[in-house]
């Protein structure tokens, strides 16, 4: 009988890239958007991934969806973006993927972390999409 490697089951990391296939379906696969629909996922990004209170309503846009209006890079959104339904570590792999891949513009991007996630998600478990969008202005947006 020959040796069998005895392995746990690989858990494999969520993969941001495969992830932003549903959000390119709005966003473009560019991020670049649509002028008036989807906004662009760049300057304003990276912009708000800078600080504490934009990291916050990122990933809450993500989580909980967002309704406008909402003004990004000087153009206004009336949009609805539907709550995207992702465990932690896979929203940050997704949110990870926009700051490295397709915002190229703004601060250096700092990745962020499952925990990070776990902690947001919580503390904007009663928000709605409409009130998402409230905070992007307090929150460093461009
Ligand atoms: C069904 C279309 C749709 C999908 C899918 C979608 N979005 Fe959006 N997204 C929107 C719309 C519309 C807005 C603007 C909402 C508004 O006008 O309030 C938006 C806004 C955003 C914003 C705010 C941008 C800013 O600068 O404030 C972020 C961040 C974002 N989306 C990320 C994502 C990510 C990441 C995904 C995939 C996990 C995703 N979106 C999937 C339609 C979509």
């Amino acid at each position: 009988m020959s040796a069998v490697a005895l392995t746990l089951p690989a858990v494999a990391a969520p993969d941001g890239a495969a992830l932003f296939a549903r959000c390119a379906a709005c966003h473009t696969r560019s991020g670049a958007g649509v002028a008036g629909a989807y906004p662009p996922l760049g300057a304003d990004f990276r912009a708000l991934a800078a600080k504490p209170a934009g990291r916050r309503y990122l990933t809450l846009a993500v989580l909980r969806g967002l309704s406008g209006p909402l003004m990004v890079e000087g153009k206004t959104y009336r949009g609805v973006m539907p709550a995207q339904v992702l465990d932690d570590a896979s929203a940050a792999a997704v949110l990870n993927h926009v700051g490295t891949k397709i915002a190229q513009s703004g601060p250096a991007f700092k990745p962020f972390t499952e925990k990070e996630v776990v902690g947001y998600r919580a503390s904007g478990a009663t928000l709605s999409s409409a009130e998402v969008a409230k905070l992007h202005s307090g929150a460093g947006g461009k």
